[in-house]
């Protein structure tokens, strides 16, 4: 089977570096708050050109820390993409503020134009989301919270080294989230998040929230939460961001062999990008009859996930909440939307295989 993720094949590629950096922090007796922490928010910053990195330990926290760090909570409403992970939504739902689901479009970017149709009063803010890779429009998502008097949330978890427009991932808005959960394209091992600002009181009451509630002052000022990353993910992580260029090449060059095999096929494929707009985190295809091409893909020895199979207002714990919203095309895309195998180490027997698995499964368009 070839399969979806390879981990293992990374971490043969970088046994040496990455276990000379973990003999290194073992070593220091510095597990919590070591250098490597301080050193992984500066090379961050860096990247998406942002003020403030704090690192914590998953995404899904720094989304709720950045909420509670701009005061959303009972009583206002947040708008979210009614498709992507769960913890775009929960990390809402955890304020106690209620999420407002918008549609997207057929690029899997934010509809602009019903979102506009669902801001009320109570709005406070708009998350947006680089679904599968593929950078935003960041400057129109920032004119549309302008005009609307929203605070924009960049839920970049998907997207570490994505440009557009000249506009990094994780630039954008009052704060953005990286996530480095084992599937993304830097990945920790474990769980991993980071939060980026350029808002001083922002950064330091997400530091403060996710280091038990304790100020730099060193006085425990708030009731949060210990949400710190360990000094062993902060230092592998360091490792593997140097081969982020190189991974982006290489999962660029898997996607193009896909658009080409999947050209003249009934499948609707992502745009080529134009140089890093699309990191290919995920190859995603909508497909008619989604679950029959999958099962016949599984049946050549190709193993494909679906991301994801249920709109966000459509999952029970959201949908048993307070709730507006909900998009119609959102709806259908989890019907027909089907993630094939992308990864830097990929071999070219296995995208040779994968490209004749999807001509013979796919009727012609
Ligand atoms: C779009 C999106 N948001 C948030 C998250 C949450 O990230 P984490 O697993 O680091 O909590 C993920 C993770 O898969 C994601 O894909």
């Amino acid at each position: 089977m070839i399969p979806y993720f390879a981990l293992d094949r990374e971490f043969e590629a970088l046994r040496d570096p990455i276990m000379a950096r973990v003999e290194e922090v073992f070593e220091s007796g510095r597990l919590l708050q070591g250098p490597w922490i301080s050193d992984f928010e500066r090379e961050l910053a860096g990247l998406a050109g942002r003020k403030h990195v704090v690192v914590v330990n998953s995404c899904t926290d720094a989304l709720y820390f950045a909420f509670a760090a701009l005061g959303i909570g009972p009583g206002d409403e947040v708008m979210v993409p009614d498709f992507s992970f769960a913890a775009t939504a929960s990390s809402v739902l955890r304020t106690r503020a209620v999420p407002v689901y918008a549609d997207i479009g057929d690029d899997y970017e934010l509809d602009l134009d019903h979102a506009a149709t669902l801001v009320s009063d109570r709005t406070k803010a708009l998350v947006y989301v680089d679904l599968y890779g593929r950078m935003g429009d960041a400057a129109a998502l920032e004119r549309f919270a302008a005009e609307h008097g929203l605070l924009l949330v960049e839920d970049a978890a998907q997207t570490l080294g994505g440009v557009r427009d000249g506009r990094s991932a994780g630039s954008a808005g009052v704060v953005s989230c990286f996530s480095f959960d084992p599937t993304k394209v830097v990945s920790a091992p474990g769980s991993g998040g980071a939060l980026l600002t350029d808002d001083d009181e922002v950064a330091e009451t997400v530091r403060t929230l996710s280091h038990h509630g304790k100020s730099s002052a060193g006085t425990f000022d708030r009731v949060g939460q210990n949400a710190q990353m360990s000094s062993i993910v902060a230092a592998v992580l360091s490792v593997k961001l140097a081969y982020e260029e190189q991974w982006l090449r290489a999962r660029q060059r898997v996607a193009a062999a896909y658009g080409d095999a999947l050209a003249s096929r009934a499948a609707v494929v992502p745009e080529r990008p134009v140089d890093r707009e699309h990191v290919f985190h995920k190859y995603v295809v909508r497909v008619p009859q989604r679950d029959a091409v999958r099962a016949a893909l599984e049946q050549r020895g190709v193993a494909t996930l679906v991301h994801y199979s249920t709109t966000l207002s459509a999952l029970p714990f959201a949908a048993a909440a307070p709730k507006r919203g909900g998009g119609e095309r959102a709806a259908r895309f989890a019907d027909e939307v089907l993630s094939l195998p992308i990864h830097a180490h990929l071999r070219d027997d296995e995208i040779e295989r994968v490209c004749a698995a999807l001509a013979e499964t796919l009727p012609p368009a």
